[in-house]
């Protein structure tokens, strides 16, 4: 379901050609001031002291950019990219032949670092603290542990689920960011930056009406821009209007804050079906049909981010805002479980 969804923020087949719009330097990547700032100070002082890079954790939303940004840390810093993801390396001997093979201060980027093997990862403490890797040669009493020096590098760790990760692996990252959503603004800019690539005629109000419907993701933003751009190309003259863009994102029923069918219908569910909530994560994934952990990675966030829904201690609740934006009047009289929630204050996790 989540994979042929026009607004999914996973990367999916038409994304292939994502490495194409991929900024290599800072000076493109558009927004995430914070992390931007500091790793640029952090690698030119590395570069200045001729020492690797410290070990970096990126985490956050799929689709923000996290990918982009080891490539970026490894061509700022002039140094070689290995790419893996935690689920590819099953044995110590992968990481080890991942480790050995790497010249002196390169980038080891591990994408979805919560998923390692946790024997994988003990090897790893040793390697980013020390730069060793320790073999143990036979068995039982006889075993002898052999230190092997490895060459330094900079490990860059990239995760959707930051709380997965265990705290000894956590604690050996030097720098740790954090990926926001992007503004709007922010959104145009990278419309209108990946549209001078794919060489397509696009006005600020069609990059801007874009923007406000990718979702504060990117990846969302550039596949919205190819699809507008095949109605601008069919429908219209070529060049993407605001009235081009909007014309054809509602036609993708993507709406003006970029909920689609599945949002609604989550939504709808929680008012109809329970009164607006408290409702738990298994239950609202049955009454949906939609998998709970896509559910959580996926639609929450945004639905968070624009303030629809909360979590409480008792499961998830819709707020006023979706009401409003739905075009359901909102009573909390008819909804006694939230109005106590409302007075209380109630409001974690
Ligand atoms: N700051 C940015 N400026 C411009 N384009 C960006 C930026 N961040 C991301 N993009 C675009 O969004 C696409 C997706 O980004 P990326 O693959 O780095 O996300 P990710 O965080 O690694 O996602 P995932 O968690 O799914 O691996 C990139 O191909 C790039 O074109
Ligand atoms: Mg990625």
């Amino acid at each position: 379901m989540e994979d042929e969804r026009l607004l999914s923020v996973t990367q999916c087949p038409e994304d292939l050609e994502e490495a194409s719009l991929r900024p290599r330097r800072f000076e493109e990547y558009i927004g995430q001031e914070k992390a931007r700032n500091n790793l640029s100070v952090f690698i030119e002082a590395a570069k200045q002291r001729k020492e690797p890079l410290d070990h970096v954790l990126l985490y956050g939303p799929p689709g923000l950019g996290k990918t982009t940004l080891a490539g970026i840390i490894a061509s700022e810093m002039g140094v070689n990219l290995r790419v893996t993801t935690g689920p590819a390396i099953e044995k110590a001997g992968d990481l080890a032949g991942l480790l050995t093979n790497l010249n002196e201060f390169d980038v080891l980027f591990i994408d979805e670092i919560h998923r390692l093997n946790r024997s994988v990862e003990e090897i790893l403490y040793p390697a980013m603290e020390d730069f060793a890797f320790d073999i143990v040669i036979g068995k039982g009493p006889a075993a002898r542990s052999l230190r092997m020096d490895l060459p330094k590098f900079t490990l860059v760790g990239a995760t959707t689920r930051a709380g997965l990760l265990t705290a000894p692996l956590r604690d050996r990252f030097g720098v740790i960011s954090r990926l926001e959503m992007y503004s709007i603004s922010e959104l145009t800019r990278i419309v209108k930056r990946s549209a001078g690539i794919l060489k397509v005629e696009i006005e600020e109000d069609g990059a801007k009406e874009i923007a406000m419907r990718a979702r504060g993701t990117p990846r969302i933003a550039n596949r919205l821009l190819k699809r507008v751009r095949d109605f601008a190309q069919i429908r219209a003259d070529g060049i993407v209007t605001g009235a081009v863009a909007k014309a054809s994102l509602d036609l993708l029923e993507v709406d003006q804050l970029g909920l689609d069918n599945v949002d609604r219908n989550v939504l709808n569910t929680m008012i109809y079906k329970f009164s607006g909530g408290p409702v738990g994560l298994d239950t609202l994934a049955a009454a949906t049909g939609e998998d709970a952990t896509t559910i959580e990675d996926v639609y929450e966030p945004y639905l968070l981010q624009l303030g629809f829904i909360s979590k409480t201690p008792r499961g998830r609740m819709v707020m006023p805002l979706a009401y409003q934006h739905l075009g359901i009047p909102f009573d909390p009289c008819k909804c006694p479980q939230q109005l106590s929630l409302f007075d209380a204050g109630g409001e974690t996790t």
